[in-house]
């Protein structure tokens, strides 16, 4: 085990508007779970936070939507979201809230910091202004006729139909999405906006600095510093979200203005943070202060790549601008997206499977593993039912569940359910101590980089390797004849039954822990196995009792694809 290291692992902060589809919980939550599951079973220090990300129009328009108010809607949807993710194994240290008081100070002093620091300038601002509902709309409150393509259902902050990004003042015909109200005037009222581009030159000489990052992120961040950073306006004309401050006091002229929620919803890593450290008496500071040990932090992030600007070039600006020792991002791997059938998920269109329809369907981990053998990495990836039946019944019903079954029932069944001693390795087992040797190296460099493919690529073919071992040593045969043979095959099989539980642990959790218990594998022999560890498939000692686990994975059957098509819309 090579020395101690501490993680700080972040994903992409779920919108509170609705539970979460696959192709969400594939783009962020689950691979930085399956990498907080890695290095914590390395041995280092991990601390895995997420939260919702409750502020904005599409907070208040659901809520509406829902008869509730936006407070209560929030509350039953985090609790909604966090079941769910507690069913896919989600392993965060904690599942805050944006709306937290400790993320609405945590903003507030931000924006503070940023004034002293000359970042922001109070700017009187034309808005859209609906005199039949009294109010400012911003952003999704008003809809209209895009100006650059002509579409008419144009939100106020983008276009749907051709991607731009819009000002709700740039709409042509805009109309209420309260009321629907036409009887529209332009107004002015202030806002605060960062001046980003103060922060320009700091900025781009971290990117140049950050070697760690993937290409594509690199090259996000470049075009966006590139093309120049704008001033931006970082409050709303909406009453739900953090309230704008001055000097701790409420800002003047601010009274029915909260900030915009892209300002607010990365510093809720911070506020999630100290939510945690609030509920556990941790301290939170050396997570996040360079000047309080967070410089020994390795800070990784997740997310989809539409995040990818406001991670690296966004909040950066926020982090730096404020004058203070801030740990920024180190790691950063982003994600395309994942399709329904080469589509869009919907929720109306009745197009895909969300997080909760999942779980009633089936356990989290069959679903961790499809989603993350196929993650969209390299480009964009398409689900599939067919897809997800043949990962499920090749990859882990048949060369994983059959492994475990089939050794450790003839093991039960010959040897007293212990592991048998005697006899000595051969040729077999040395060379299959030479392919975990690779396997495992090569597997724990998947990891490091974060490539998800390529580390369950490099899992399946390792539980492929162990049933040609099987197959070829045959224990079923060798009792028979050579009690001493059969003894060492049976100790290795079952060994190896132990090592695969461990390899997959990060993708399927539940399950691997099921095995481990099973196999009353102790808690010190459950951590990641190192490729020079001479031990791997002795690890077990003779005499060493076990149950055979529980048949590991259900079959998916036809019928079920069929019926699940139907109720998703399949691809036909
Ligand atoms: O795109 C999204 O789903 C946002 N809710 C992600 C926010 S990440 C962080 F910055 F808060
Ligand atoms: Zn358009």
């Amino acid at each position: 085990m090579g020395v101690m290291a501490r993680f700080l692992i972040t994903s992409a902060l779920p919108y509170i508007n609705g539970i979460k589809h696959l192709g969400n919980l594939v783009g962020s939550m689950l691979p930085a779970d399956v990498h907080a599951r890695y290095r914590r079973m390395q041995g280092h220090e991990v601390l895995f936070i997420c939260a919702t990300d409750e502020h904005g129009t599409p907070a208040e328009l659901a809520a509406a939507e829902a008869g509730q108010s936006v407070r209560a809607y929030c509350d039953d949807q985090h609790e909604i979201q966090k079941a769910a993710c507690a069913g896919f194994h989600l392993s965060f240290d904690h599942f805050g809230r944006t709306s937290h008081p400790l993320n609405h100070a945590r903003t507030q002093h931000f924006a503070e910091a940023l004034e002293r620091a000359g970042l922001i300038e109070e700017r009187v601002t034309a808005q859209v202004y609906s005199v039949d509902d009294g109010r400012f709309l911003p952003d999704r409150y008003v809809e209209g006729t895009c100006p650059v393509c002509g579409y008419e259902d144009a939100r106020g902050d983008q276009c749907d139909n051709c991607g731009s990004l819009l000002d709700p003042v740039q709409l042509k015909n805009p109309r209420s999405k309260i009321s629907g109200s036409t009887n529209i005037e332009i107004r002015d009222t202030a806002h605060l906006f960062l001046r980003q581009p103060l922060m320009e030159a700091r900025v781009r000489d971290w990117v140049d600095a950050s070697t760690q990052w993937p290409h594509l992120a690199r090259s996000i961040a470049f075009k966006w510093l590139d093309e120049g950073l704008q001033d931006r306006s970082i409050t709303r004309d909406l009453s739900w979200g953090i309230k704008v401050t001055q000097d701790g006091a409420p800002r003047p002229g601010f009274d029915s203005k909260v900030f915009y929620v892209w300002f607010d919803a990365p510093i809720g890593y911070i506020g999630a943070t100290e939510e945690w450290a609030a509920a556990t008496g941790q301290d939170w500071q050396r997570w996040w202060r360079t000047d309080q040990g967070a410089d020994d932090v390795t800070y990784v992030q997740f997310m989809g790549k539409d995040n990818v600007a406001f991670h690296t070039v966004s909040f950066p600006v926020t982090l730096f601008g404020s004058g203070e020792p801030w740990k920024a991002v180190d790691r950063l791997k982003a994600f395309n997206w994942l399709t329904w059938y080469g589509g869009k998920f919907s929720t109306s269109g009745k197009r895909g499977i969300f997080m909760d329809q999942a779980l009633e369907l089936l356990p989290g981990d069959y679903w961790r593993w499809y989603l993350l053998a196929n993650a969209p990495e390299s480009s964009d990836a398409a689900f599939t039912l067919e897809g997800f039946q043949s990962a499920v019944n090749a990859d882990l019903a048949n060369v994983f569940g059959n492994f475990v079954n089939r050794i450790t029932r003839f093991a039960a069944t010959k040897m007293e359910g212990r592991v048998p001693g005697g006899g000595a390795p051969g040729p077999l087992e040395q060379a299959l101590a030479a392919r975990l040797a690779d396997g495992i190296a090569a597997l724990t460099a998947h990891h490091d980089a974060m490539d998800f493919r390529k580390a369950a690529a490099e899992t399946r073919a390792l539980w492929v390797a162990g049933n040609e071992y099987l197959q070829e040593a045959a224990p079923w045969s060798a009792i028979k004849t050579d009690p001493e043979r059969a003894a060492v095959v049976v100790r290795t099989g079952l060994n190896l039954v132990t090592l695969f539980a461990r390899l997959a642990a990060p993708f399927i959790p539940d399950t691997a822990q099921r095995v481990l218990d099973a196999m009353a594998v102790p808690a010190e022999g459950r951590g990641w196995p190192g490729a020079d560890d001479a031990s791997l498939l002795d690890t077990l000692p003779p005499g060493h009792a076990f149950e055979p686990p529980p048949v590991l994975f259900a079959k998916i059957e036809d019928t079920q694809v069929t019926a699940w098509a139907e109720q998703f819309g399949g691809g036909g």
